[in-house]
């Protein structure tokens, strides 16, 4: 074995063996870093082993003799995880979550080991089995074939899973495990690819999913190159304002499933509650309506919810004004201001503009544009929005209202939550087939439309 310094971008995985300032590859700045590596000597690879003689028993397999008897899933009993897995854990597979320290991803893991009711071996390389007993005893135990190792060798958690040949083993986290084959820190490049490589070996030969925990690094993606995603079957995200109760489970990417599902929680004091009814807890709880909120009709994953979004804007005391965003795209927020003031004759400049959305979540889906354009009108003529009525619909920059998706599941979500009225594109209403719902539909055509609609 060879010891050899290189240099690795920490966004790409390229290569070099000098330190440069911008990535040849991928253009970006201040990413490499040095790592050593060992590498198996020339003479210890052999040349000729693609040579035919040597191989004649490689073949590989028609497509239509392969045979599907590995359908098989392992059932998780928390629904939500379920769920968004694609519909449990499949054999031998490797899955990643991600997310932001403290946002609980050990919690999310632990509680899963804890209510199963198969064996699971829990490796944890941050805290002590003290720390984790103290955990456990809040959420509950409920397993009886839960083991937890506190190691960070991989060698050892390997020889340890081999013996104990649980039906899951949760690696916590992956940053802190190391492989005694490389020389470099815990947490580094070429440690964190090597040890998910061996993990996923592991997994491979002896049919046990492995689930890794990674932390995300300022850049909010998991630390370590983009090739520790490529490298496992699924990658989840687990996100949320660590100073609010949600928590969603979002899926990345998934060699088994679709990447659309989702799963809400609330972290509580005994751990992470499924949250199966997201629009009940992400209203205001009061009929009263104030200046400056509105509620969307909006589709996280497969599934409707309806969210209360407020804006407050006020007189800017301070020579700039603010624009400030929680759980919304700020880009997308000057956007919607630029419109207003275009299309509707409604000025902004003077104003400093606050926006949140109920309970910290971060909301990707564009329908929530109209119900955010009414928070902002209601809020600058301090007119209140009826709180019985919500909306869904797209903004385009000519200020028209833009049909959305699934606008049958959305109107039905907010007729069943006892909404009356619901304000769509117009361009959603033709085929529209809603059966008998007790809400009035009425469609908009421009975002001026709000104007005499809703605050005249
Ligand atoms: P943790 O799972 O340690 O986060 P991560 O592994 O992502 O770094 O979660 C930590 C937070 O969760 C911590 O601030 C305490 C809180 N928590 C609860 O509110 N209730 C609970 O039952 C548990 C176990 C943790
Ligand atoms: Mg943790």
């Amino acid at each position: 074995m060879k010891a050899k310094k290189v240099f690795i971008c920490s966004n790409c995985g390229h290569k070099n063996s000098k330190w440069e300032g911008k990535c040849s590859v991928c253009s970006e700045w201040n990413t490499f870093i040095e790592e050593i590596i060992t590498k198996p000597s020339s003479t210890e690879k052999k040349r000729s082993d693609w040579h035919l003689e040597k191989n004649k028993d490689l073949l590989p397999v028609l497509i239509q003799n392969v045979e599907q008897n590995n359908l098989y899933r392992i059932p998780i009993k928390d629904l939500e995880f379920h769920r968004t897995l694609g519909g449990g854990l499949v054999p031998g597979s490797i899955t990643l979550i991600g997310g932001d320290p403290g946002i609980g991803k050990s919690t999310l893991l632990l509680q899963l080991a804890l209510k199963s009711n198969f064996p699971i071996l829990y490796v944890s390389g941050e805290e002590s089995v003290e720390q984790i007993k103290m955990r456990a005893d809040r959420i509950g135990i409920e397993n009886q074939d839960c083991h937890i190792l506190t190691e960070t060798n991989l060698n050892k958690v390997l020889i340890t899973a081999q013996k104990l040949k649980p039906n899951l083993v949760v690696i916590d986290s992956i940053q802190t495990i190391i492989s005694p084959l490389i020389e470099s820190a815990p947490g580094s490049i070429s440690q964190v690819r090597e040890c998910t490589t061996d993990l996923q070996q592991f997994a491979k030969e002896s049919n046990i999913p492995v689930v890794i925990i990674g932390h995300i690094n300022k850049e909010g993606s998991i630390a370590g190159p983009k090739i520790l995603e490529h490298i496992v079957d699924t990658v989840l995200q687990f996100e949320g304002d660590r100073n609010h109760i949600y928590r969603i489970l979002r899926t990345k990417k998934n060699r088994f499933g679709s990447t659309d599902e989702m799963g809400i929680y609330a972290m509580e004091s005994t751990g992470l509650r499924q949250v199966q009814n997201p629009s009940e807890l992400l209203l205001s709880q009061s009929d009263e309506s104030l200046s400056g909120s509105s509620v969307a009709v909006t589709i996280e994953g497969l599934r409707p919810m309806l969210i209360e979004t407020q804006a407050l804007v006020s007189q800017a005391i301070y020579g700039t004004p603010q624009r400030s965003a929680t759980g919304f795209d700020l880009r997308r927020l000057s956007m919607l201001l630029a419109v207003l003031e275009k299309r509707a004759g409604l000025f902004f400049g003077q104003n400093d503009v606050f926006l949140n959305m109920a309970g910290g979540l971060k909301v990707t889906d564009t329908a929530i544009d109209l119900a955010i354009a009414s928070a902002l009108i209601s809020s600058l003529q301090n007119i209140p929005v009826n709180s019985k009525i919500c909306f869904t619909g797209e903004i385009g920059l000519t200020g028209e209202i833009r049909a959305v998706n699934r606008i049958e599941q959305r109107i039905e979500e907010a007729s069943r939550l006892g909404f009356e009225e619901i304000f769509v594109s117009k361009y959603n209403l033709k085929g529209l087939k809603v059966k008998d719902l007790n809400i009035r539909i009425t469609g908009l055509g421009k975002v001026e439309d709000l104007l005499s609609e809703v605050f005249s």
